[in-house]
């Protein structure tokens, strides 16, 4: 047998082995046995290169080069079909499946509101103040001029935590914090949850949101609530809102009010949402009274203030059309999920 011939059937019997591969072993198998460097038939035949006489050893050696060449390129060529094979039968990643829906938080109604209205105060230079929600009765109540046998002090009205501590009933005691910490001018605005033993239905709850105004400077007049009010009503609620003041009593202002904003729903002619008056009462405030000044030691003949406190959950309400409080404070995520994206 030639060289020649030999090199031909190898390249024949190659091929054949290469495209019957069916696995990668196979064809593993086949390269070793076609041209592996010891074992491999290629080698073989190229070691009988030697026996050659001189001058016809170079085209020998090309004729061998050539066919290791092609079935390199063809093992290669298998090995990729073989790959590919693979790939199809495991599962591959698939850029058109839509993505994993992800939890997209919301901020809370009530927040919304809160955010709004201090934003709207804040035009009126009042600034953001907090304080605890675990109160002493001083706070929350003897410094607001509010004796301990008043109604609101009763163990029925009010959840104590331990003698004299109790959860703040309203957001009032940030007025003496503040007052302890600044010296006038103030003005402040702070939201925050208070507590009552109210039952929990649709118009009530134990646990509710507040937010106190605070205004104390020398010369400071109800004409400057009457307008910070006015202005506070047209900022929140458009520029045909209108507020209107009913006498009403509060131990830490004198006089104190009742703050009625024209009905937002009907604009004023009369719906079931202000019961057909065409008011809806929004908050309470008041002149700030002179025995509250002497318990934080401002001098009441130098400074005078005004207070004010609402429930922005109420204006939620109003503002969203909302008819029971306790879906504000369920956490229920079907009624919340609908505020994502509101800001
Ligand atoms: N603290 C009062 C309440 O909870 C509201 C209020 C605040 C009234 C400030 C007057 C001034 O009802």
């Amino acid at each position: 047998m030639n060289l020649e011939h030999e090199l031909a059937v190898l390249e024949t019997e190659g091929r054949a082995a290469i495209a019957g591969a069916t696995t990668e072993a196979e064809l593993e198998a086949a390269r070793i046995r076609l041209l592996a460097r010891k074992e491999g038939r290629l080698s073989a035949i190229m070691r009988g290169l030697g026996q050659l006489p001189p001058e016809q050893r170079p085209a020998a050696g090309a004729a061998s080069n050539r066919v290791k060449d092609i079935l390199t390129e063809l093992l290669d060529a298998r090995a990729a079909e073989l790959a590919a094979a693979q790939d199809s039968k495991t599962p591959r990643l698939d850029l058109t499946l839509p993505g994993r829906a992800t939890w997209r938080g919301a901020k809370h109604p009530v927040t919304l509101v809160i955010d709004e209205i201090c934003d709207v105060l804040a035009h009126l230079g009042f600034t953001r103040a907090r304080g605890p929600e675990a109160e002493t009765d001083w706070y929350n109540f003897i410094a607001l001029n509010t004796p301990l046998d008043h109604p609101a002090a009763d163990m029925h009205d009010t959840f104590y935590l331990a003698p004299g501590i109790l959860l703040r009933s309203h957001t009032s005691p940030v007025q003496i914090r503040t007052m302890q910490e600044h010296q006038p001018p103030i003005r402040i605005v702070a939201p925050g949850m208070v507590y009552r033993r109210d039952p929990f239905d649709a118009s009530h709850a134990p646990a509710f949101d507040q937010l106190e105004g605070l205004a104390v400077d020398e010369g400071v007049t109800f004409v400057d609530l009457k307008a910070t009010l006015a202005e506070f009503a047209r900022g929140l609620f458009g520029s045909s809102a209108r507020v209107r003041f009913r006498p009403s009593y509060f131990p830490f202002t004198e006089p104190s009010a009742e703050v009625d904003v024209s009905c937002m729903l009907c604009g004023g002619s009369g719906c079931s949402a202000c019961k057909g008056t065409g008011w809806i009462e929004i908050m309470g405030a008041g002149m700030v009274h002179p025995a509250v000044f002497e318990h934080v030691g401002y001098d009441s003949e130098r400074y005078t203030g005004f207070a004010f406190g609402m429930g922005p959950g109420r204006i939620a309400m109003l503002r969203y059309g909302i008819h029971d409080i306790r879906i504000l404070y369920d956490s229920d995520v079907r009624f919340l999920e609908q505020f994502a994206g509101v800001s």
